[in-house]
């Protein structure tokens, strides 16, 4: 299926994104535009929506760097939910909640947000592989990343770099939104929030996985050190504030240490 995409100049121009940059067995490179003239790279498959270099934080501008792309999930990601729960939480487990939650079916469209490596992705299309995935971040050394992982597991998708916070995609495109992490690394989650809800079909779902304030005085002050690079962490009852101000309603939640696991809703 072709994606369609909105313009990131022009509200009401869409953007016909041709299925085969979809396969990522074959690169594909040229340029996608609008009926108003505004064009865009599609560089080695990965679509570039962004209209111009933004500000970072300490933390995002790490994830914009070659090396972090390339040992993020091996060394990180695999552990992290071990680590941050204080139990046994291999990514197996992880997996199979998104997939239990989510449920992809084929036909339907799901956006992974602040994807970096495109784990929630790839996972959603190995499971269903006649689903179409969207994979959205704004460093390009992830989507680098990702594009090659999800070459080697046989999951073809978009890829689009464009920030979260101006998503270039028409009201209710997907059936699905998912965010593993990502929340506590954006610099205006509540924006990042309502363009979630917007881009969502009113049946739709939202997986969220996100960290929680640490209840602990030595994890509260780890995590205050960490707030300085742009980490931001939430009680669960202001997190649930937060999704609900976006237009969002918790169906399912559940924590493990400092990791809280939410299904959400469209109100
Ligand atoms: C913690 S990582 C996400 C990890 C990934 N979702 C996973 O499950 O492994 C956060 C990612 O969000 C991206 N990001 C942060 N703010 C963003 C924004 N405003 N727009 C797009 N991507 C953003 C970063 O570049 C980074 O790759």
């Amino acid at each position: 299926m072709a994606l369609h995409v909105r313009s990131p100049l022009h509200d009401r121009e869409t953007i016909e994104v041709p299925e085969k940059v979809s396969h990522l067995s074959k690169p594909f490179n040229g340029t996608v535009g609008s009926a108003k003239g505004d064009e865009y790279l599609i560089s080695n498959n990965i679509i570039d929506l962004l209209p111009a270099e933004k500000e970072y934080s300490l933390a995002q501008s790490t994830n914009h760097w070659k090396v972090t792309a390339s040992v993020y999930e091996d060394l990180w990601r695999k552990r992290s939910l071990t680590l941050l729960t204080g139990e046994d939480f291999p990514i197996e487990k992880e997996k199979e909640l998104l997939l239990e939650w989510v449920k992809p079916k084929a036909g339907s469209t799901y956006l992974d947000v602040g994807c970096s490596t495109a784990l929630y992705a790839r996972t959603l299309k190995a499971a269903e592989p006649k689903s179409s995935l969207v994979a959205l971040d704004f460093s390009k050394a992830m989507l680098l990343e990702a594009r090659l992982k999800a070459e080697a597991d046989q999951t073809d998708m978009y890829f689009v770099r464009a920030d979260g916070r101006e998503m270039p995609f028409f009201g209710k495109t997907f059936d699905g939104v998912v965010l593993g992490g990502t929340l506590n690394e954006l610099t205006d989650e509540l924006k990042v929030l309502f363009e979630c809800r917007r881009v969502m079909k009113d049946s739709g779902v939202m997986f969220m996985m996100h960290l929680i304030k640490s209840e602990h005085w030595a994890g509260r002050l780890l995590q205050e050190s960490a707030e300085w690079s742009g980490i931001h962490f939430w009680s669960v009852d202001d997190s649930n504030e937060l999704f609900e101000r976006a237009g969002f309603t918790v169906e399912e939640q559940f924590t493990r240490g400092i990791v809280c696991f939410t299904r959400l809703k469209p109100v």
